[in-house]
């Protein structure tokens, strides 16, 4: 696969999804301090201010280096320095671009689970992404029980044992990527139909699933 466009933010990007309407990238975050440091350089004071207050260091770095990416991955697509990239917030704190920005018709989500992240992207279809590391969790029936559809809940229930983490964490991101997709909180309701969505999974890096959906 072809490498991403450089982004000249010194951390590599992968295309994992690349299709007229909808593309998605992946990156490492756990870069060397330099690489953080430089990346970090375009993030606005209300950005620095929130990586500030996030206790661990491991925190701080792979907030940082989301955000930086994503303002230079959007800069590059605007025509615009990473630094004047302006987001505004919804209600429950989906990010986009801002009223003053060039082309407000670029959609984007954010995604980000231990040293990956990824960033979706969609001309004027809305979009959302979620992530997760394949690893132990020990309340997967619960979670399913409370958040799963009953259709989805009796799909889970009937994987062999040895498939149900991999089957939980597919629809778990699937659920996160609607919910970023409407920017309504995983507390929903769903303002209106699933199935105005294409939904795809992908793997962004072994031992990861992720979910990106896209409205039709
Ligand atoms: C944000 C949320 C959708 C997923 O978070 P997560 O899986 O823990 O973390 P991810 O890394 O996959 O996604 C985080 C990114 O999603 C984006 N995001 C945040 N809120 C969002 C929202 N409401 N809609 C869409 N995207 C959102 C941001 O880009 C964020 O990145 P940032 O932390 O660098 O700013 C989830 O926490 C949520 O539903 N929050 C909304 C508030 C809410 O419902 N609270 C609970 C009430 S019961």
């Amino acid at each position: 696969m072809a490498l991403a466009a450089d982004l000249r933010s010194g951390i590599m990007m992968m295309p994992v999804l690349d299709s007229d309407s909808l593309e998605v990238l992946a990156f490492r975050l756990d870069a060397e301090p330099e690489a953080i440091r430089a990346i970090g350089d375009c993030l606005s004071e209300d950005e620095f201010r929130r990586a500030e207050v996030l206790r661990l260091e491991r925190d701080r770095r792979r907030f940082v280096a989301t955000r930086g990416q994503l303002r230079h991955l959007l800069a590059s697509r605007l025509g615009v320095l990473p630094s004047d990239v302006e987001l505004e917030y919804g209600r429950v704190g989906k990010p986009c671009l801002s009223r003053r920005m060039p082309d407000q018709s670029l959609r984007f989500s954010v995604s980000r689970s231990e040293d990956v992240a990824v960033i979706a992207l969609s001309k004027a279809r809305e979009v959302g992404v979620d992530i997760e590391a394949v690893r132990p969790v020990p309340e997967t029936d619960d979670i399913a029980a409370l958040c799963f559809s009953a259709p989805e809940y009796e799909s889970y229930r009937n994987l062999r044992p040895e498939e149900r983490l991999e089957g939980f964490l597919r629809s778990w991101t699937r659920l996160e990527a609607i919910s970023k997709a409407f920017g309504c909180g995983l507390g929903g309701p769903f303002p209106s139909n699933e199935r105005d969505f294409t939904v795809i999974t992908f793997v962004p890096k072994p031992a990861y699933i992720g979910t990106v959906v896209v409205r039709n």
